[in-house]
Parts: structure tokens; C-alpha cells; sequence
């Protein structure tokens, strides 16, 4: 089956070889193709051009052909969302009304709300429901652009309830068309009962819950809170070692609520990403500087708990990648929405739309482990993007903010 889109106004993130990032000043760059065609071939993207170099003879050997006239719209490759919380057993309204009242994020947390406010309630929670309620927010945000999105566990925090948000992920994963990683986050708050045994926690997570996990295949990454009244440098760097000796390449949460050395030991494990970075400054940068690791901004979170935000013009001018990812979870931020993700980096972190756009296409691909079958269109890449309405330039998507310009999706070469 060949699917060709013709007359595309804009083809937006074009590449003939995938590439791993996009860093510095090229976070400016955005391959655009004004009047064009993309020929896609069962579930992969087999060539774009422009209109007036289009051959018919494309079709030539398909048994079924389909064309889609574009005119007057946008396609892009469908967002990376490499940072998500997205199976979870309740929305928290009231810590909402809280925060308005003048608590503060960490007060919560130290009430016991937040994040253990989840985990108790995800130990009533059936695997059933969870997974119902997490296929409801994949398919909501596969109706505004994302076709990739990583998934983390830590709102278990028994042995029990993780392995259940992790048979959650997997079953999404068999049951979703989006392509989905799994983060294990065991490491994201003390369960109250350890407070004063935080070492006891720690080890519940290195010899019971890792070993399991690893026995069942049931996740890609490992993840720590590392931060101010999460976890301590020193703790996760033995969290970190023992989930990379069982092939869990770290993600990890960092530089949230201050300055905690979260993101030096991130890219010391090599971490594919570290994630938040509210509070960096020049160590920060200079140790991201050289490495593999992709800082990620979680703009939703910082919007929606008035934190500082990242100084992303200065990782951007000291020569680092950025990416951008939703942090979609029912504390920090309730929303997958990547449009609104992108306005956010352009109207708040004085992004150009070029740049906010890399960083939720490519550098977003990397930060999971996708760059070399998502997050561009690309011969050979999956066939997963998306056809905006009628929108004058790819600018639009961050311009008309809170709107939804994704007008038809496309996964593995299947209109959803
Ligand atoms: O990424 N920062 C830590 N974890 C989540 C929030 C989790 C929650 O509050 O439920 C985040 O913001
Ligand atoms: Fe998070």
C-alpha cells in the first residue's frame, strides 16, 4: 500500500540520513519543504520532494495506492514525548487548590500529598483500570501530535504496585499504535514507611524490585528523583549502578527544586537524558558539554508549579541540544499536549518556533533512544506524523497556543 500526501504546504523536519541532534546555533535550523509531496510505503516513509519534481511513476509496483491533497496544510513528524507519568490512578485537584491557597510543592510532598498521595492510591488501583484510563490519555494525546512517548512507573513504590504500573506500560505497549518506552521509577519519593530507614527503601529497590523487573523484561530505562527531599546524589548514584548492571541506561530527574549536583551524576552514569533542570548554571552546562546526555525541559511542570525556568537560551548559546517533553502526571503537570508544550518554549523560554520544534521532534527522539526511526521524516524512518488544519506556516502550531492544529494522524502508515 502506498500512501502519497501531495501539494503539502509544509513539509517540516525533512532529512535524507537520520540524524542524532541538533545542538547550538543548528537548533535554529528546521529542513522545511514549501509545496511538496512524501510518498509513504506500507509503514515507512519512502521519499518527499517538491511538487514539481514529482514522478508518477512512485506508484509503480503498489497494489493499492491513496493520495491525500494537503493544500494549504502542514505536515510534521509526529511528536516524541520523552517524559511522561501518564499511568496513574487518580488527577489530584486539590493539591491544585492547595498551591493556589499558598502550599508550595514541597510542603505537599512533606504532608504526605504528592507523589505518596498516588501511590496510595494506586495500591487499590486494578491493572485493568489503570491500563483503561492510561489507553484514554495515549489516545487524547495521540489526537494532538505524539506518536512516541516514554512511560514511568513510581507512583507504586512497593514491589507490588511497581510491578503492576510496569505490566501496565507493557500492556500499552502491545495495545497502543504509539511507540512506547518504559521507565522504571522505584526512586521517586521514601514511602513514609522508611523515612527513617531510607537505606532499607533503597535496598527494597536494588535486590527486590530490579531483579523482578529484569526477570520480566519490563523496562527500558531506570529513573531517580534526584533532588532536593527526593533522593541524595549518593543514593542515586547506587541506584543508578545497579539498574545500569541489569542494562538500564538512566533517565533521571534533576535540578527541580535546587541546585543538587542531580544533573554532574546524571551524565557520570551516562544518562541518555536529565530531565527538569529548573536550577542550572554554568557547572551544569559545562558538564552536559561533550557528553550523550540530552538535557530535557519540562515546561508543563514548570508553568503549571510557577517554578524558575530553565535558562535554555544559555545551554542553547553554550553549544548543548535541548529537548522538550510534556512530564504529563496528575501533580506537576496534567497535560500531553505538545502544541502547548511548544508555545511555552517560544513565549517563556524565548525559543524561535526552528528550535521549539527540534525539540520535540528529533532531540526528543533521542532523549528515547527513537533518533534513528522517529522524529523526522526521513526514507526509511517509520511512518508516523501528522497533517496540521489549514495553518499559513509551521510558526502557527506554537502561535495559536492552547489550540490543536492536528487535523489527521498517521502511525505506521495507518490514518487513525
Ligand atoms: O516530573 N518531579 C518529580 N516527579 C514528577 C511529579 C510527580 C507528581 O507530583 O506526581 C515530575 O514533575
Ligand atoms: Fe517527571
Amino acid at each position: 500500500m502506498k500512501l502519497i500526501l501531495e501539494n503539502i504546504q509544509e513539509l517540516v523536519q525533512v532529512e535524507e540520513k537520520p540524524k542524532t541532534w541538533v545542538a547550538g546555533t543548528e537548533m535554529a535550523k528546521l529542513p522545511v519543504l514549501k509545496d511538496a509531496y512524501l510518498v509513504i510505503n506500507d509503514e515507512r516513509i519512502e521519499s518527499f520532494g517538491l511538487m514539481k519534481d514529482f514522478n508518477s511513476h512512485v506508484v509503480d509496483g503498489a497494489n493499492m495506492v491513496m493520495e491525500i491533497d494537503c493544500s494549504g496544510k502542514i505536515v510534521m513528524p509526529g511528536y516524541c514525548d520523552p517524559h511522561t507519568h501518564l499511568v496513574f490512578p487518580e488527577s489530584r485537584e486539590q493539591e491544585f487548590i492547595d498551591r493556589i491557597n499558598g502550599l508550595d510543592y514541597l510542603e505537599i510532598a512533606r504532608r504526605g500529598g504528592g507523589i505518596l498521595n498516588s501511590a496510595k492510591k494506586m495500591e487499590q488501583a486494578g491493572e485493568q483500570e489503570l491500563f483503561e484510563s492510561a489507553m484514554e490519555r495515549l489516545e487524547e494525546i495521540k489526537m494532538t501530535g505524539t506518536t512516541a512517548v516514554e512511560i514511568k512507573s513510581g507512583y507504586g513504590l512497593t514491589l507490588e504496585s511497581e510491578l503492576k504500573m510496569l505490566r501496565v506500560i507493557r500492556q500499552l505497549k502491545e495495545n497502543s499504535p504509539l511507540m512506547i518506552k518504559s521507565t522504571f521509577l522505584g526512586a521517586h519519593a521514601i514511602p513514609s514507611g522508611y523515612k527513617n530507614n531510607r537505606q532499607k527503601y533503597i535496598h527494597l529497590i536494588i535486590h527486590e524490585m530490579l531483579p523482578e523487573i529484569d526477570k520480566e523484561g519490563l523496562a527500558d530505562y531506570i529513573d531517580v528523583f534526584c533532588d532536593n527531599g527526593f533522593f541524595t546524589v549518593e543514593e542515586t548514584a547506587q541506584l543508578l549502578e545497579a539498574g545500569i548492571k541489569y542494562d538500564l541506561q538512566p533517565k533521571i530527574h534533576a535540578n527541580e527544586m535546587g541546585v543538587t549536583g542531580g544533573v554532574q551524576v546524571g551524565v557520570k552514569y551516562q544518562a541518555l537524558s536529565v530531565d527538569h533542570l529548573e536550577h542550572v548554571g554554568d557547572a551544569e552546562i559545562e558538564a552536559l558539554l561533550g557528553s550523550g546526555t540530552m538535557p530535557t525541559i519540562l515546561p508543563g511542570a514548570a508553568f503549571f508549579l510557577d517554578l524558575p525556568l530553565s535558562p535554555v537560551r544559555q545551554m542553547i548559546r553554550a553549544g548543548l541540544p535541548v529537548a522538550m517533553a510534556s512530564d504529563y502526571n496528575p501533580g506537576s503537570s496534567p497535560s500531553g499536549n505538545m502544541n502547548f508544550i511548544q508555545s511555552l518554549a517560544c513565549i517563556k523560554y524565548k525559543m524561535t518556533p526552528e528550535e521549539a520544534i527540534n525539540a520535540v521532534t528529533i532531540n526528543a527522539a533521542y532523549a528515547m533512544g527513537l533518533e534513528n526511526i522517529a522524529g523526522s521524516i526521513c526514507p526509511g524512518k517509520q511512518a508516523n506524523l501528522f497533517i496540521t488544519r489549514d495553518l499559513p506556516a509551521h510558526s502557527s502550531i506554537p502561535y495559536y497556543f492552547g489550540n490543536n492544529p492536528v487535523e489527521t494522524v498517521i502511525i505506521d502508515g495507518v490514518i487513525q
